[in-house]
């Protein structure tokens, strides 16, 4: 009999529990164990070493606890660290298993909504700089202008709940000036970090509101239900009761009490270490 396992859902901290949550509306009769590195948080402006060592262990624990297909629902992982273990890591150590990334499926989607075909992108330093999505556009959406944009204030502002603040509101007003200031004509903006989506609401009152912003979740929900369609040999890996699991690198009652907070919904977090 085959050992059946959760499918895992890695971040470097709380971000990723936007994606998990689309992904379990989608499809929620999976498991799914959750593992944010809230202790080492934010990776956005680490170097890619540090970025893909600290990756690796992640999906490591997440393998060694019976998971056989994890999704780094982080952009600054899935831009630093995904191809790597991709070609080097899995072929060796695990050849059974999978680790799928975020800017794939987003960039395949991002072209359907611009209608004059200027995007914008905003995401940590560590992905902008990779030029990750910039990279994958020219492969599927040559006709877009894409502009880029880094945040670095932004996941601090979320990590330590600060977001809501004066403070937070000035960060997310500048960044957003900065980048239509770098091209006015920009219709479509894609949250190129998962942690971005739980500062929507402000993001979208400080915009002109002819201007889209798509966050990654539903994106990635559909590309992961297309990816067990076209592959039955992993689905029939993932054990299906509907549970779901949190762990954290960092204090778990600090974790569950944030994580509650953020995603509107009781979690119970484990601290782990790595
Ligand atoms: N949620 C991660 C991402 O999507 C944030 C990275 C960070 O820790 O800086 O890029």
């Amino acid at each position: 009999m085959k050992a059946l396992g959760p499918i895992g859902v890695f971040d470097s901290g709380y971000g990723g529990l936007t994606i998990l949550n689309d992904i379990r509306q989608h499809l929620p009769q999976y498991d799914y164990l959750y593992l944010g590195d809230n202790a080492r948080a934010p990776y956005g402006s680490r170097s890619f070493d540090v970025i893909y060592e600290y990756t690796w262990e992640a999906v490591q624990a997440l393998f060694d606890a019976g998971c056989s297909l994890v999704i780094l629902a982080c952009n600054t992982a899935s831009a630093k660290a995904l191809r790597t273990i991709q070609q080097k890591q899995l072929p060796h150590f695990a050849p059974d298993k999978r680790v799928l990334g975020v800017i794939r499926p987003s960039t395949e989607a991002l072209e359907v909504y611009s209608k004059n075909k200027h995007v914008g992108i905003l995401a940590t330093e560590g992905t902008v700089k990779s030029e990750s999505y910039l990279i994958e556009l020219q492969k599927f959406a040559p006709e877009l202008t894409v502009t880029q944009h880094a945040c670095p204030m932004w996941v601090p502002l979320v990590e330590n709940n600060q977001y809501q603040t004066e403070g937070g509101t000035f960060f997310i007003q500048q960044d957003l000036k900065a980048i239509l200031e770098k091209d006015p004509q920009i219709d479509t903006i894609l949250l190129g970090c998962t942690h971005y989506p739980i500062l929507k609401n402000q993001i979208e009152a400080n915009l002109p509101t002819h201007i889209r912003v798509i966050s990654q979740g539903n994106i990635v929900a559909s590309s992961l239900a297309d990816y067990f369609i076209r592959h039955p040999e992993m689905d029939e890996k993932c054990s299906k009761q509907g549970t779901v699991t949190y762990w954290t690198t960092e204090n778990a009652a600090d974790f569950s009490t944030k994580a509650s907070q953020l995603m509107e919904q009781n979690i119970e977090a484990v601290h782990i270490k790595l």
